[in-house]
């Protein structure tokens, strides 16, 4: 076999044609999930590595360049096979038989960003790669620049950072040897429309918006905004005459350093218009069966009518202890994608529409700030959760509160 039988994926008229021609040395693909960024990446480091050039694709994880090793080697299959090019899956690296190359990069890794003599990088998901203005400024271009190097910086936005300002200035010609795209997912031809509808449908509309639509939204990186206006909530110590009350519990888990992460219980007042979160608080070090003895005893004094507890994986024990010892009805919910997408949006309707007060506490500011939708480059799908080196239990435990109070309630007269 030779390579110049090998079959490359045509590139679709979406956009993928016109950039892969484009003359410009810098490419800024601002692209909606699924739109075929990555594929695009493959076909334009095989055709350099054909001519004898060497290429980096770098991704923000390792996991992430697997799969696009895993694009490259379906897509070299048989000339892997016949052996005509050269597959190290060890270094992630593949060597064509004119010398030229291509190797998978993780930015997590920054040292091993440094070199030169590069022909073409590939810097995938860019606006998910930490200091990805830094990587690409200072690791990656400086190995540009002895072979005037060319790039593709491809990525979903994530928010106005650093991508935002490269792609403003390569659009304003400020930047001269760059050039700028913006495609949403559905001009990718094969991308059937029936599944754009349903996720549309499905999915929150700024999540929409900026995974598919890749529009970069204000705080499209943060899914609650201006929490202020709603961190009005007063503390209450126990139960009020005549006053209606239930609670969410969200369960902390052992970490990989074999610490806990705190459990988080919120409790809110139904009679109050609007409702409002008289309490809030972590319980920490502590083991299960004493958490169920705390819960219970918090719980009585409100004379909570309905817990919603997060009984995923580890929580399912804490959740058992709890529905057997308990004087009020205890439910369990395991938190799936969608289920968790679903009561996150619940909760921020209910911030939207000034319908529920919480504590005005800063660590329950800043959790809610930093809970963000989360990337899984590989399929449409996507997760809601604390960045990196941040909680989320906090407004986890109040979006299984809000869960509680949506329950019907009975009244006994
Ligand atoms: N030119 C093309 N020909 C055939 N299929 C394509 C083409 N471009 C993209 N696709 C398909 O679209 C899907 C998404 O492509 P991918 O490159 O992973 O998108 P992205 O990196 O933008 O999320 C894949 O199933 C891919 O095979
Ligand atoms: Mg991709």
């Amino acid at each position: 076999m030779a390579l110049s039988s090998l079959k490359l994926p045509d590139l679709h008229d979406g956009g993928q044609y016109e950039a892969f021609y484009d003359e410009h040395r810098f490419k800024i693909l601002i692209c909606g999930r699924r739109w075929g960024k990555s594929l695009l990446a493959a076909v334009a480091l095989i055709a350099c590595a054909i001519e004898g050039g060497t290429g980096w694709w770098v991704w923000p994880s390792f996991p992430m360049a697997m799969t696009g090793w895993s694009m490259l080697m379906k897509m070299l299959l048989p000339a892997v096979i016949a052996k005509v090019v050269n597959a190290e899956r060890q270094e992630r690296k593949i060597t064509f038989p004119g010398g030229g190359s291509i190797q998978m990069k993780s930015s997590e890794r920054p040292n091993s960003l440094r070199g030169e003599g590069l022909d073409l990088v590939v810097v995938d998901e860019w606006a998910y790669i930490r200091y990805g203005k830094k990587v690409f400024q200072s690791d990656l271009r400086p190995a540009l620049a002895d072979k005037m190097g060319k790039a593709y910086l491809i990525t979903t936005p994530n928010g106005k950072d650093h991508v935002y300002e490269y792609y403003q200035h390569a659009n304003l010609g400020k930047r001269e040897s760059f050039k700028a795209w913006h495609f949403p997912t559905w001009t990718n031809p094969f991308i059937p429309k029936e599944e754009i509808e349903v996720a549309r449908r499905d999915i929150d509309d700024s999540i929409f918006r900026q995974e598919y639509g890749a529009e970069f939204l204000d705080d499209a990186a943060a899914f609650f905004t201006r929490m202020e206006r709603v961190m009005l909530a007063k503390e209450q110590k126990q139960a009020q005459d005549g006053h209606w009350y239930r609670g969410g519990l969200d369960i902390g888990r052992r970490t990989a350093a074999g610490t806990n992460d705190p459990s988080v219980l919120s409790i809110i007042d139904g009679s109050m218009t609007p409702w409002e979160n008289c309490l809030t608080m972590k319980i920490e070090d502590m083991t299960f069966r004493q958490q169920r003895d705390r819960v219970i005893d918090i719980c009585g004094r409100f004379e909570l009518e309905w817990l919603t507890v997060d009984s995923t994986g580890e929580g399912y024990g804490l959740y058992e202890q709890l529905a057997q010892n308990a004087d009020f009805t205890v439910e369990g919910f395991k938190y799936s994608n969608q289920g968790k997408i679903d009561m996150f949006s619940s909760l921020r309707g209910q911030y939207e529409m000034e319908e529920l007060f919480i504590l005005p506490y800063e660590w329950l500011k800043v959790e809610h700030e930093m809970m963000k939708p989360d990337v899984d480059p590989t399929r449409l799908t996507v997760r809601l959760n604390a960045r990196e080196g941040f909680h989320d239990d906090g407004p986890n435990s109040l979006a299984l509160a809000n869960k509680a109070m949506k329950n019907t309630r009975v009244v006994v007269a």
